[in-house]
């Protein structure tokens, strides 16, 4: 029975990169740009229905919806080469057609007035899938729409399926975003920890900086930027849709990735990178070259300090046509060498998948790897918005933005903040020891919190 997984594109940037997404999904599964299985397509060795459904007519569709409230990106999807593909009736342009200005309680606002025709397409598409394993957002946090409509719609979502599992492809803001995008990253990140099981962090200026450093590209344009996020995002569900023995379903792969709920956001790496996949290649790949590329810091997809951290888990995808007894051979040289810190409180074990290549896509390496890794020093991209938030806070900059969307939003920062915080203290925590404490403490601390709430609420009746 499939797992199927309904992705939820939202805002300029989360259009962007889900649109390259499904280009890279198709081209791995021989499905050409009108959605029909090109002549060369090989049966049964891939599984397709977990992102795709098959129409009457045999073609195959992207279980996505593609929600804006400016009609600019969408439009472009649309007189795209591959506009057919998707479900006309998944497409949500708001009427008003203004976008959210950058503005995240617009964009929550906007999305709170159209939530019901959003849902009942989100409804129709999970009420058509036999096995619904859970929802994948694409979106920036730092935008109006992407965030703010994004967070809305991630409450919502948690609330209406609270069995499903939840996981957001995030795209945080490079250094030169303008500064107010730090207010709408403050908020959605609130949604990322409360309503999401897992994160994958994409980090624009590590996207960046590894399009300058690694493919040579002077002044990389969003295009490019984008095959890097397609290249992962792919990668990533590689084991969804050539099924092993093992990691077949997102709860099998997050479990292993998630040890405490709260720590759920990831980080990647890729090796070989380049920007066609064809790029001329003057390395002899192996598993043991790839792995160990993986965990050096220029490989690593986000811009945090990661020698300096712990590693609370790591997931490695390999492709390619290898060994088994390579992946053995070479976890055990990984070891020895110390490569990668792990925190004192887990099994310091790096879990690795092998799984096929699509067999359509031509590379010139023979081997390829994704990690998918939980890493203390994520932390450093929430204290820079914590920063960066305060020293605005204290200026009162562009609040006023905001309380004319939503008078009490105030209040809402207070809560965010707070929130990352915790956040941060509890990345903090994990690099120590003493961290099973620490998590005993904080469950029986928010408990006494709670009870206090409780009786507050009952005296005052
Ligand atoms: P509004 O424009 O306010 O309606 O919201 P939005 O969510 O549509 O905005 P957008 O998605 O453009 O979010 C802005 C942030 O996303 C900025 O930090 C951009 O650098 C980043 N961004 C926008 N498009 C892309 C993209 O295609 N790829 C990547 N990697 N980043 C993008």
């Amino acid at each position: 029975m499939p797992r199927e997984i309904i992705t939820l594109q939202v805002g300029q940037c989360g259009n962007q990169i889900g649109s390259e997404f499904w280009k890279q999904l198709c081209l791995e599964h021989g499905i050409n740009a009108k959605g029909y299985l090109e002549e060369y397509a090989i049966p049964g060795i891939d599984r397709k229905d977990v992102f795709f459904y098959q129409s009457d007519d045999d073609h195959y569709v992207p279980r996505a919806l593609l929600l804006d409230l400016e009609p600019r990106v969408i439009d472009n999807i649309k007189t795209s080469d591959y506009s057919k593909i998707y479900n006309t009736e998944n497409i949500f342009i708001s009427p008003e057609g203004t976008g959210a200005g950058n503005n995240w309680a617009n964009g929550y606002n906007q999305a709170e007035n159209v939530s019901e025709a959003i849902f009942d397409m989100i409804d129709r598409e999970a009420d058509g899938s036999e096995s619904l394993e859970g929802f994948l957002m694409t979106h920036s946090i730092s935008g109006g729409t992407g965030s703010g409509m994004g967070s809305c719609l991630l409450e919502r979502l948690n609330d209406r399926y609270p069995k499903k599992i939840i996981q957001t492809y995030s795209v945080f803001p490079d250094d030169a975003s303008v500064v107010i995008q730090q207010y709408n990253s403050l908020l959605t990140l609130k949604r990322l920890i409360s309503n999401v099981d897992s994160t994958v962090v994409l980090d624009n200026n590590a996207l960046h900086r590894i399009a300058v450093e690694h493919l040579h590209l002077d002044q990389p344009t969003i295009n490019q930027t984008n095959a890097l996020v397609s290249t992962v995002m792919s990668a990533s569900t590689t084991t969804l849709r050539y099924p092993g023995y093992m990691n077949n379903d997102l709860v099998g792969m997050l479990s292993s990735l998630i040890p405490t709920p709260k720590c759920h956001f990831l980080i990647t790496g890729y090796t070989p990178l380049t920007i066609d996949r064809t790029t001329e290649s003057v390395r002899k790949t192996s598993v043991l070259d790839v792995m160990r590329r993986l965990l050096q810091t220029q490989n690593i997809m986000v811009s945090a300090p990661t020698k300096k951290g712990k590693y609370i888990s790591i997931f490695n995808i390999i492709q390619g046509d290898v060994d088994p007894t390579q992946i053995h051979n070479s976890l055990q040289r990984i070891r020895e060498k110390r490569a990668a810190t792990f925190i004192d409180w887990g099994p310091a074990s790096i879990q690795v998948a092998l799984t096929k290549k699509s067999p359509y896509v031509q590379t010139n390496h023979k081997v390829s790897g994704l990690m998918l890794a939980n890493h203390t020093s994520v932390h450093h991209l929430f204290s820079n918005v914590l920063e960066q938030y305060d020293k605005m806070k204290k200026r009162g900059a562009f609040i006023s933005n905001y309380t004319k969307e939503s008078p009490d939003i105030l209040n809402e920062f207070d809560d965010a903040r707070q929130q990352l915080q915790d956040l941060v203290n509890e990345y903090v925590a994990a690099e120590s020891s003493d961290y099973i404490n620490y998590s005993i403490e904080r469950e029986m601390l928010n408990n006494q919190q709670q009870q206090q709430q409780q009786q507050q609420k009952t005296n005052r009746y």
